[in-house]
């Protein structure tokens, strides 16, 4: 369906917890303790919640859907999620978002129950400055989690990697490196202001800096239209690179997506404060009455982010969804 300005919605992002395994130093609301769960409370969506809510996106024209988190693979009911979304013929892309510590020994589960395709956080290949932005993460994990999806053909594998000043942006040479002989597509995403260290300007890398460091990089056709990355790729090199610049470069006006946060919450846009809660209507038998609702909420989606006046929104990443 569109909304209020003409945008075609047909991309849901759905969260389906915002725990993790992980505390990344520009995705937690604050300075987490390493162990400390903020959210062991929270209450999640079922697996028959989330049928409902698919049926009810489906039938609003939703084609896609991305699950993220937190961290997705922390839920033992990831593979029955999946399975319950494919049984939607309407849904012609399903993808997820992971930091890939356990997805080694579960990519070909994941890949067998119908997910279509993988997105792995990648922000460092020096062991000890992933650590230090992932709190507590292995790289090692991480790098054979990306070798199991590559294995089992979860086919694009995507790498998630944002780039900070002073901490990562010096492992530009080496990242690229990871596109030369295997099909991967890098992707560097600029620096949102999601928490105090990401809203501080300083560590912001823009894709355009990129651009002059590396002349080199070709710019290939987009996959389709209106798609958020820039491609690129570094002659004779096998994968791409893409620039994702919601900063220096917003997307807004072609932004498809919609978002539903793990406590339920409809969200139009990552770096806005709107949300509505869709957990009363999942309690009561009525599927048009949840269909409205969403309905008018993709209506009502926000033109566009207002990440330049660098205040973190109230809500963090990992209660948004990646
Ligand atoms: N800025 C840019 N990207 C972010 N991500 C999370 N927080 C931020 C942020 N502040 C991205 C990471 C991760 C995905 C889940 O979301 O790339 O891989």
């Amino acid at each position: 369906m569109f909304d209020q300005y003409g945008r075609s919605i047909n991309y849901l992002r759905l969260s389906i917890t915002p725990r993790c395994n992980l505390n990344c130093i520009y995705c937690r609301p604050g300075h987490c303790p390493t162990g400390f769960d903020p959210y062991s409370q929270t209450r999640v969506l079922t697996v028959e919640e989330i049928d409902r809510l698919v049926r009810a996106f489906v039938s609003l024209g939703i084609e896609k859907i991305r699950l993220t988190g937190g961290e997705p693979l922390i839920r033992d009911d990831l593979e029955a999620i999946i399975r319950c979304i494919r049984q939607y013929p309407q849904i012609r892309d399903l993808s997820l978002t992971t930091n890939g510590q356990d997805l080694a020994s579960r990519a070909q589960s994941l890949k067998d129950a119908g997910l279509m395709r993988i997105n792995i956080s990648l922000d460092s290949l020096r062991e000890s400055t992933f650590a230090e932005i992932t709190g507590n993460g292995s790289l090692q994990r991480a790098l054979d989690g990306i070798d199991a999806s590559l294995q089992v053909g979860l086919h694009p594998v995507k790498l998630n990697t944002v780039l900070m000043r002073g901490i990562n942006d010096d492992e530009l040479d080496n990242l690229f490196a990871l596109t030369k002989i295997r099909p991967l597509a890098l992707r560097l995403i600029e620096l949102m202001p999601m928490n105090s260290l990401s809203a501080t300007h300083e560590r912001l890398i823009t894709g355009t800096e990129i651009l002059q460091r590396y002349p080199l990089l070709q710019r290939i056709a987009d996959s389709y239209p209106g798609q958020p990355a820039e491609d690129y790729r570094l002659p004779g090199y096998l994968g791409t690179i893409g620039l994702i610049r919601p900063i220096s470069h917003r997307f807004c006006k072609v932004c498809n997506r919609v978002r539903v946060t793990a406590d339920g919450q409809i969200k139009g846009c990552l770096g806005k404060n709107d949300e509505t809660d869709l957990r009363p209507l999942l309690n009561q038998p009525d599927d048009q009455l949840l269909r409205d609702f969403i309905r008018h909420a993709i209506h009502d989606k926000p033109l566009g982010h207002h990440f330049e006046e660098k205040r973190a929104p109230q809500r963090s990443m990992d209660r948004t969804g990646g």
